[in-house]
């Protein structure tokens, strides 16, 4: 029920696919929106959320990578090996961006002189020194790894939505029910 079989995603990684997809929408909705916002203190409340939530993200990615080596996903539905081998690039990639787009983050914020605070809990530990340039940088990959990772998310959806009506096989019922 809980572990993944050799043909069903198991109730945590599903857990934890859905949790990241809506996290990671609300993300990047929410994060696009704060640059229209005027200064002051419902975009410096925003601003913390969106903080918060993304090392929270970060460290979803991170247990979610380590049940995958403990508990390995089931095997591939596809027939097409040219399929399989893009599904598993985007894959491969989702989590790339997924580790990168907090952590981007955390350097631009910090960097930029602002401590990270997870939701008043624990403040992260400096991972970098405070430079305007460097923080510039940063923000400039935070900007991109969101554009790519949103991006991804479209073509793996498609993708998904393609295997439900055309290939009509159990790819998306095995990830939503484990069936
Ligand atoms: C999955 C995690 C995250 C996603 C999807 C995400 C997404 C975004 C997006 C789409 C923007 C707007 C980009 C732009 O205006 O160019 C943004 C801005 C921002 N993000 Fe994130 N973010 C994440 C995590 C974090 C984390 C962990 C931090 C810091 C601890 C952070 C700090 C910021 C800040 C300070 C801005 C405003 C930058 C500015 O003023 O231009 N984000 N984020
Ligand atoms: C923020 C949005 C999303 C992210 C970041 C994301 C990420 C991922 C990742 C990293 C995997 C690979 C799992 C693994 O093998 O370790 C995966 C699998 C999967 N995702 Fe998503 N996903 C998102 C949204 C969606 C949506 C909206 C759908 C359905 C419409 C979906 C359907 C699936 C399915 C069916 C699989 C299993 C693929 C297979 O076994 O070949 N995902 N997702």
């Amino acid at each position: 029920m809980f572990r993944n079989t050799r043909d069903q995603y198991g109730l945590v990684a599903r857990s934890l696919h859905w949790l990241t997809f809506l996290l990671v929408l609300g993300m990047l909705l929410g994060g696009s929106l704060l640059q229209f916002l005027p200064a002051g203190g419902l975009k410096s409340v925003l601003i913390g959320a969106h903080k918060s939530t993304g090392v929270l993200v970060g460290l979803l990615v991170g247990a979610r990578l380590l049940w995958r080596l403990y508990n390995p996903p089931p095997r591939v539905l596809g027939t097409n090996s040219v399929e399989n081998y893009l599904a598993h690039l985007v894959h491969l990639w989702l989590y790339v961006l997924l580790l990168l787009q907090p952590l981007s983050g955390v350097l631009m914020s910090q960097a930029y002189g602002y401590p990270v605070s997870v939701f008043g809990v624990v403040t992260l530990p400096p991972l970098v020194w405070h430079s305007d340039a460097l923080a510039e940088l940063f923000r400039r990959c935070h900007t991109v790894t969101a554009i790519l990772l949103g991006l991804l998310v479209v073509v793996h959806t498609g993708a998904a939505l393609k295997h439900h009506f055309i290939d009509k096989d159990r790819n998306l019922m095995r990830m939503l029910k484990g069936a």
